[in-house]
C-alpha cells in the first residue's frame, strides 16, 4: 500500500491548484493515495503521512495562507516528511523575485518544519482573471502575461517527490 498524501494549495486564481493536480497525478502513479485540497481551514488528518505545500507569489510574498497552514497544523506537521512549491512569474521575470528570495521566504514560512524537497515553478498570468487594479499594475510594472507553466518540470519534480516522500 502506497502512502496518503495531502496535497494543499493557496491559489487565487487556479493555477497553482492545476499544478498540484499535475503532481497529484505523478504522486498516484507512484502509488500513493493523494488528495488535492485547498489550504484555507485545511486540517492534516492522522491518517495523512506527507504533505506538499504549494503557494503562489503575489506583490513580492509568499501567499500568508502558508504560515497560517503550518501554524494550524503543527503537531501533526512536526510527525510527517513535507514538500513545497512556490508559483510565481520570478522564474521568468527576475525583478518580480528573486527566486532564491521567494524560496528563503518559503522556508521561513515553514521554519522550523524543513521540507524535504522545495522549488519554485514559473505560473499563468492570465489578464481575463484579473482586476482593474491588478491589471493596471502588473502592465505598469511590465510583467509578461501568458502561462509559462513547464508541466515537463513539474510532472519530474513530482516524480522525485514522490521518491523523497517515500510515496
Ligand atoms: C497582482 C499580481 C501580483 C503578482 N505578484 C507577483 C510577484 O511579486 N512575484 C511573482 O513571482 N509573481 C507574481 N505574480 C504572479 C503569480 O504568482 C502567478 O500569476 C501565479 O501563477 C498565480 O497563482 P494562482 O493562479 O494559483 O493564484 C503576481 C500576479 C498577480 C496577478
Amino acid at each position: 500500500m502506497g502512502k496518503k498524501i495531502l496535497i494543499v494549495h493557496a491559489s487565487k486564481k487556479g493555477s497553482t491548484e492545476e499544478i498540484a493536480k499535475a503532481i497529484a497525478q505523478e504522486l498516484q502513479a507512484a502509488g500513493a493515495a493523494v488528495e488535492v485540497a485547498g489550504m484555507e481551514g485545511a486540517t492534516v488528518g492522522e491518517d495523512v503521512q506527507a504533505v506538499v505545500i504549494g503557494a503562489p507569489v503575489y506583490a513580492g510574498h509568499i501567499v500568508p495562507a502558508v504560515v497560517k497552514f503550518v501554524a494550524g497544523n503543527r503537531p501533526r506537521l512536526e510527525k510527517i516528511p513535507l514538500a513545497a512549491f512556490a508559483v510565481g512569474i520570478a522564474p521568468v521575470m527576475p525583478q518580480a523575485g528573486p527566486v532564491e528570495k521567494l524560496l528563503e521566504e518559503m522556508k521561513k514560512a515553514l521554519a522550523p518544519l524543513t521540507p524535504v524537497a522545495i522549488t519554485m515553478f514559473a505560473g499563468k498570468l492570465d489578464p481575463g482573471k484579473m482586476s482593474f487594479v491588478e491589471r493596471t499594475m502588473t502592465k505598469m510594472l511590465k510583467v509578461p502575461t501568458g502561462d509559462f507553466r513547464d508541466w515537463e518540470a513539474i510532472r519530474a519534480w513530482a516524480r522525485e517527490v514522490a521518491k523523497a516522500l517515500g510515496a
